[in-house]
């Protein structure tokens, strides 16, 4: 077999791996959604489909949530298992796209060539990159580079609730030699990068409720607890004046960034000013006393991520609102404990609560932060194959956002999660006009190509 053979398949083929990503691309498989739910199955099913095309026996899974597509092949050699998640998330504020954004097109763009359209970057174009190396490995040499098992889920953007039962329910299924993960990022356009550090996510939702229903607040006002201002004020003593989070215990298990990936981290030169000018900031805002890198990799945060309450509606109500709400996530690093903080906050909140007011709370999703091990002589060998297809050397690199499936491969089912992506830092995930670069999506299924084909020869 030709690794070369197989690179020009994949460049001969792209015009046609394109539009297989666009009709996928136009199912909108939004999962935190009731009103997608048939549209989450009609994208399972064509991903069952897809693989099946590939002679991968697939199946779709039902879950008491979506269904997880999963499809075994056999073959000599390691045993992957390729992870990427079909849903995507709502489309809203839908006002500030440019197009529909479940009727993608391939777009000329100042930057270059992209493929516009949600879900394109997070993690349609993604999961198809891993799918197109070997439909061109298929094509070339009559079969599939060694055992694989290709896992792909309908819930990560909705917090995978059916996800560790269904790992542990099928954990001998799911076990292989390494899991591959298509959902994170280059390091930049130039540096790929294997991904070794992701943050774990808590999110937690809030409601203040103060007077028994809306009143006139000319009638009332000065005289009834407003439950804006007692939300406004709680949020606004979340952090201190140095950036860091005031949540009693929030600081316990986060760890100082070891010497050696400080170093390597400081190898990497990242454009902070570059990074924050493309969304039109300067200034770094995290604690203090820390490095951009640190605050985007390393260190733990706590984001307002929505507040509402009371008249938002177009011209002017004079009321004093019964009800506050907001959405609070927290960003959690080292040995964190998600459970322990959600406790803490809530605490920390309740205590606060001036007479006549009452605080419900709703919790999200609760994850731990993941580090991986790189020590497997398949990450060398992933690295050095990324080396070869971009600009520049492959980077090891944290992640600021969250996958939890990386930390459960390695405790539901001992499987070392490597995770590898092409995603470029302006790709507007969960944003309006979201896009994959051509070049990430054609580069990335060239990665893949020469990914498999280093793991299937260290093994
Ligand atoms: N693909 C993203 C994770 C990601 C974000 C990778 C940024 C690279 C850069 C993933 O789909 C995602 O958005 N995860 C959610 C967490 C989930 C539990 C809702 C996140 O990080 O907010
Ligand atoms: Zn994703």
């Amino acid at each position: 077999m030709s690794l070369d053979a197989i690179l020009s398949r994949i460049d001969a083929d792209l015009p046609q791996a394109t539009e297989r990503l666009l009709d996928l691309l136009r199912i909108p498989s939004i999962s935190t959604d009731p009103a997608y739910k048939a549209e989450c199955e009609r994208a399972a099913d064509w991903l069952v489909a897809d693989l099946r095309a590939l002679g991968v026996a697939a199946e779709k899974r039902a879950t008491p949530g979506h269904p997880m597509v999963v499809g075994h092949v056999d073959g000599d050699g390691p045993h992957l298992l390729l992870y990427g998640h079909y849903d995507v998330q709502p489309v809203d504020p839908i006002e500030l796209w440019d197009r529909d954004p479940f009727d993608p097109e391939v777009q000329d763009t100042a930057k270059g060539t992209v493929i516009r359209g949600r879900g394109a970057a997070d993690d349609k174009g993604q999961l198809m990159t891993f799918v197109e190396a070997c439909r061109a490995w298929k094509a070339e040499t009559g079969r599939l580079p060694c055992k694989l098992t290709f896992f792909l889920e309908g819930e990560e953007e909705s917090g995978s609730p059916s996800l560790v039962p269904f790992m542990t329910e099928n954990a001998d299924e799911l076990k292989a030699d390494l899991a591959l993960i298509c959902d994170t990022g280059l390091f930049d356009s130039r540096v790929p990068a294997i991904t070794t550090m992701l943050r774990g996510l808590l999110g937690e939702e809030l409601t203040i409720t103060a007077p028994s229903r809306d009143l006139h607040s000319g009638m009332y006002g000065g005289i009834a607890m407003n439950p804006v201002r007692v939300l406004s004020k709680i949020i606004a003593s979340l952090h201190d004046e140095t950036g860091r989070v005031t949540v009693p215990g929030f600081y316990d298990g986060v760890p100082e960034l070891p010497d050696e990936l400080r170093q390597q981290w400081q190898g990497l030169a990242f454009d902070h000013a570059r990074f924050l000018g493309d969304v039109g900031l300067s200034t770094p805002a995290g604690e203090q006393d820390r490095t951009p890198l640190e605050m985007i990799w390393a260190r733990p945060t706590c984001e307002v991520n929505g507040i509402w309450g009371g008249y938002t509606g177009a011209g002017f109500k004079t009321v004093l609102p019964s009800q506050a709400h907001a959405k609070i996530s927290f960003r959690l690093v080292g040995s964190q404990d998600p459970l322990a903080i959600r406790e803490s906050f809530r605490k920390m909140v309740t205590e606060m609560l001036p007479p006549d007011c009452e605080v419900e709370f709703k919790g999200h999703g609760a994850s731990t932060a993941g580090a991986f091990d790189t020590s497997d002589p398949a990450f060398e060998a992933a690295r050095q194959a990324l080396s070869q297809e971009w600009p520049d050397p492959a980077a090891y690199i944290g992640c600021g956002g969250s996958i939890p499936i990386a930390g459960h491969f390695a405790r539901i089912t001992e499987t070392t999660p490597m995770l590898i992506g092409f995603g470029k830092d302006d790709d507007q995930l969960h944003s309006p006009n979201e896009k994959y670069d051509m070049e990430s999506f054609h580069k990335g299924i060239r990665s893949w190509a020469r990914v498999l084909d280093a793991l299937t020869r260290a093994a």
